[in-house]
């Protein structure tokens, strides 16, 4: 934690100095999550306290769909993220004209994208949804049929749990497709009476030999109720690093995955983000009005 201290103390300066708040997502690293983050959360948490902020600037300590959500709902704020590659597997397997070709198959059916998806997805849709609403999100419609993009495996998981006939697309997280059933099946062998929680990213089948499903604040909350001796969190590795500090008494037990994109956050460029205001997140003026119904029509589910 000491090589931390300079980074953080610089951090925590520029901070006060520039009027900025760090908003981190789950899987940061501990020293950002716990060291220099004013706000943590899910995604939803994320977009939910986004309209909420009073600061300058929003630093975004995760990927860019996320910084682009905190965009749209504070177009007049200062949005920066700390490097421009921070992706997602899921926001770049669909496009707009995707949606338009799909819309065109299925006439009047309405199209819910997950919030990992670009700006100009989100404006291409009726509404947003992220894995801790998208059965809530899904049922406020109220029609028998719905698009649910694009995350294949999120919208069998929801499948399962509605009477809503959800279409998917083929996108994947490259982090969560990667947990298989037979990982769950080798745990439960190694670790009799461990708790196994998957994250709805998870393939179907994954996600059916899992005690628990949930998104990422879920899963924190679920340790929190349950209080299990022993856990698996099926995500991204972060995600235990940063909950067992809140649990001392349970064993937060691996496999898990890194997301390449999240890990290209640090200490170093989001102290480097606030010294030279780096990257400015803009979202073009012809898609914004769009987008930002989605995200809000979703905000009020
Ligand atoms: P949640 O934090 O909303 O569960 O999402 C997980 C994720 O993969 C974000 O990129
Ligand atoms: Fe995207 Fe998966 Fe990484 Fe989340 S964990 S940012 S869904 S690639």
């Amino acid at each position: 934690w000491l090589s931390f201290e300079d980074d953080i103390d610089a951090i925590l300066r520029l901070k006060r100095e520039r009027n900025a708040v760090i908003l981190a997502h789950n899987y940061q690293t501990p020293e950002i999550f716990h060291g220099v983050a004013d706000i943590v959360g899910d995604s939803l948490a994320l977009a939910r306290e986004a309209t909420k902020v009073e600061a300058d600037v929003i630093v975004l300590a995760g990927v860019h769909f996320m910084a682009e959500t905190a965009k749209l709902l504070n177009p007049e704020k200062t949005v920066l993220i700390p490097d421009m590659g921070a992706g997602c597997s899921l926001a770049d397997s669909i496009t707009p004209e995707d949606i338009a070709l799909l819309r065109q198959a299925h006439p009047g059916v309405p199209v819910v994208t997950y919030v990992n998806t670009s700006a100009a997805v989100k404006a291409a849709s009726d509404i947003c949804c992220t894995s801790g609403n998208a059965k809530r999100v899904v049922e406020s419609l109220g029609v028998p049929k719905v698009l649910m993009l694009p995350d294949e495996y999120l919208a069998k998981n929801i499948a399962r749990e509605t009477d809503v006939e959800l279409i998917a697309w083929h996108g994947h997280c490259e982090v969560h497709e990667l947990f298989t059933a037979d990982d769950v099946r080798e745990m439960r062998a190694a670790w009799p009476g461990v708790t196994i929680i998957a994250h709805p990213e998870c393939p179907p089948d994954v996600v059916a030999e899992a005690d628990f499903s949930g998104s990422t604040a879920g899963m924190s909350d679920y340790v929190g109720t349950a209080k299990p001796g022993r856990v698996v969190l099926l995500t991204e590795c972060s995600m235990s690093d940063n909950v067992s500090v809140q649990h001392p008494d349970v064993d937060f037990v691996r496999p898990c995955n890194l997301c390449p994109h999240m890990k290209r956050i640090s200490l170093a460029n989001i102290r480097a983000a606030l010294e030279e205001n780096r990257h400015e997140v803009t979202v073009d003026p012809a898609i914004a009005a769009d987008a930002r119904r989605a995200v809000e029509r979703m905000l009020a589910v």
